[in-house]
């Protein structure tokens, strides 16, 4: 059995913050940015659970106690659990991220995803799928409060997906390759306090902020047969489009709009921002041709990143 794992990040295509209100979303994976988790038998022995990350290296008693909050300890005690060890293992589990932390990428997820497969096999066992899908939902929910499960759910099953809350996962067809640029803002932004900023908008004027959510929904829903179709023409205008509505509910910023107005003018096909918003990353759709212009538009708009990816 091989002694390292992993999880990918994730980008949203179409839907952020609409699908908490029950409207479908787009998400994809990006497999090349990734969090690999290592683990080995502690030497000398009898450590406990160790995880070392870069910045972190904590060691977790064997015996968990009846509570815990932090996402570590809940991770190993749902794994634990699920698998019907009553002992943490005694090892070393080395975490190394690529994904950039509080900027939309799923980072949290992938974290919780590649460190549950990394505990499980060092106790030569694994964890489907969807039990590891219920288990990062979980540690979602301590990292943003009420998550829709859209993150978890494109990590853990590390393919493009049309996600409804509670509904079953839909794959996507991919009928043309989807090329874009993913542009980070350099800004950090709290996930949990955009989604709740969103809730107190929604709380306090419903009338006027439901059809924006209803127009995000039926306009995820054209994105599904424009990306099917291989209408890049399409889901570049439809993005475009989402963002101007994710400006309504006040989670752009101007940073973001600097690159998303950047991208648009040297030649993208379309551009937003993706997932929680008020920094992190924006994507643009580019052709291959326009690809280097875009991305070079993007660095001189700010950017402090720009991570090309295929979405097939
Ligand atoms: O910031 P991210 O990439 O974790 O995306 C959050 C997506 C939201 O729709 C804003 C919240 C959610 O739980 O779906």
């Amino acid at each position: 059995m091989t002694n390292s794992v992993s999880a990918p990040a994730k980008i949203i295509l179409f839907g952020e913050h609409a699908v908490v209100y029950g409207q479908p979303a787009i998400a994809v994976p990006v497999t090349d940015l990734r969090v690999f988790a290592t683990f080995q038998p502690n030497d000398p022995p009898g450590q406990g659970l160790r995880v070392t990350a870069e910045d972190l290296d904590i060691q977790l008693p064997g015996d968990l106690p009846e509570r815990v909050d932090d996402a570590l300890s809940l991770t190993t005690k749902l794994v634990l659990q699920r698998i019907g060890a009553t002992h943490a293992p005694d090892v070393t589990v080395a975490i190394d991220s690529q994904i950039p932390i509080a900027s939309g990428m799923g980072s949290g997820a992938a974290f919780a995803a590649a460190f549950a497969r990394a505990l499980a096999a060092s106790l030569n066992r694994t964890l489907d799928d969807d039990a590891l899908n219920t288990l990062v939902y979980e540690i979602e929910k301590i990292h943003h409060g009420t998550p829709s499960g859209i993150d978890n759910t494109v990590i853990v099953y590390e393919r493009p997906i049309y996600f409804v809350r509670e509904q079953p996962i839909e794959p996507i067809d991919v009928g043309a390759p989807l090329h874009l640029l993913i542009g980070d803002t350099g800004q950090k932004a709290s996930t949990r306090e955009a989604v709740g900023d969103v809730r107190k908008l929604f709380d306090s004027d419903s009338s006027r902020i439901q059809p924006l959510l209803d127009e995000i929904g039926a306009l995820v829903r054209s994105a599904r047969d424009a990306i099917a179709a291989g209408d890049s023409q399409t889901v570049g205008a439809l993005m475009s489009q989402n963002h101007t509505l994710l400006q309504v509910l006040t989670v752009s910023s101007p940073e973001l709009d600097r690159l998303v107005g950047a991208a648009t003018e040297a030649g993208a096909l379309g551009a937003k921002l993706s997932g929680g918003g008020r920094g992190g990353n924006m994507i643009a759709l580019v052709a291959p041709e326009t690809q280097q212009q875009v991305g070079a538009a993007l660095r001189a708009a700010g950017a402090v990143r720009v991570f090309p990816t295929t979405i097939r």
